[in-house]
């Protein structure tokens, strides 16, 4: 009784909670088809005995697969991951990705690449040709964060892409605050020409925490269908 969209993200997450062996440490990631992810870890916890460590991107996770009874420990406490799995807002042919729709790319980031492999889980919907239609997260701290957003408006001018709209995220009246205390600037690029070269200039912008574009970090995508069909892409 899940809508097709819920079916493609449950059977991508079953599929790579699969990859998940006894004794790893785990980056969980944050979203709709993560929060399926630790569903389907807790239940192998619960059920297998399946002992793993989880280190979660976002309150909401660890929240999450506390209440699934998975064991969670911080990042520096792992040191090192054997294995990420998150979600994606667009996926490309060569794996390269927008994530921050949640608002939680920075720790996505840091846990993702602190990880010897990063598994992306998607709906089919999620694969792009050129990364851009969806507009790409910028976590920003609150100081200045004014200027920050003319700063990248104007480096937007120069760069290979359609739109230059940059917008502050907000929660009801007051702005979006991440985990980590900034905000979400959303840039409305509709195409993205060259995403590893926007992702080093946006990160050279002074009060730019992290961008969501993830460049070469992760390595496999597996592609959840409405119908149940799912698929590993590597
Ligand atoms: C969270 O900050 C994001 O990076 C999510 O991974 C992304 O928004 C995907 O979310 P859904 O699985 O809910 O589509």
């Amino acid at each position: 009784d899940l809508s097709p969209i819920d079916k493609a993200k449950y059977v991508a997450a079953c599929r790579a909670a699969d990859l998940v062996q006894d004794g790893m440490r785990v980056g969980l990631g944050t979203g709709s088809t993560a929060a399926w992810l630790v569903r389907r870890l807790g239940e192998r916890v619960r059920g297998e005995g399946l002992t793993i460590k989880g280190v979660p991107t976002s309150t909401a996770t660890a929240q999450l697969a506390r209440e699934e009874g998975i064991e969670v420990i911080s990042l520096d406490q792992a040191g090192w991951l054997d294995l990420t799995i998150d979600g994606a807002d667009e996926f490309d042919g060569e794996f390269n990705l927008i994530k921050g729709g949640g608002a939680a790319l920075l720790q996505e980031k840091i846990v993702a690449t602190a990880s010897d492999q990063m598994v992306v889980i998607a709906d089919a919907g999620k694969e792009v040709e050129t990364l851009g239609a969806f507009p790409l997260p910028v976590e920003v701290i609150p100081f200045g964060w004014q200027t920050t957003r003319t700063l990248i408006e104007e480096a937007l001018d120069t760069m290979d892409v359609l739109g230059t709209s940059v917008t502050l995220r907000m929660n009801g009246e007051a702005p979006k605050v991440t985990d980590e205390g900034n905000h979400i600037l959303d840039l409305h690029l509709k195409r993205i020409g060259n995403a590893r070269q926007l992702a080093l200039v946006m990160n050279q912008i002074p009060g730019v925490v992290e961008n969501g574009l993830f460049i070469d970090i992760c390595d496999k995508v597996i592609v959840g269908y409405g119908d149940g069909r799912v698929e590993l892409r590597d």
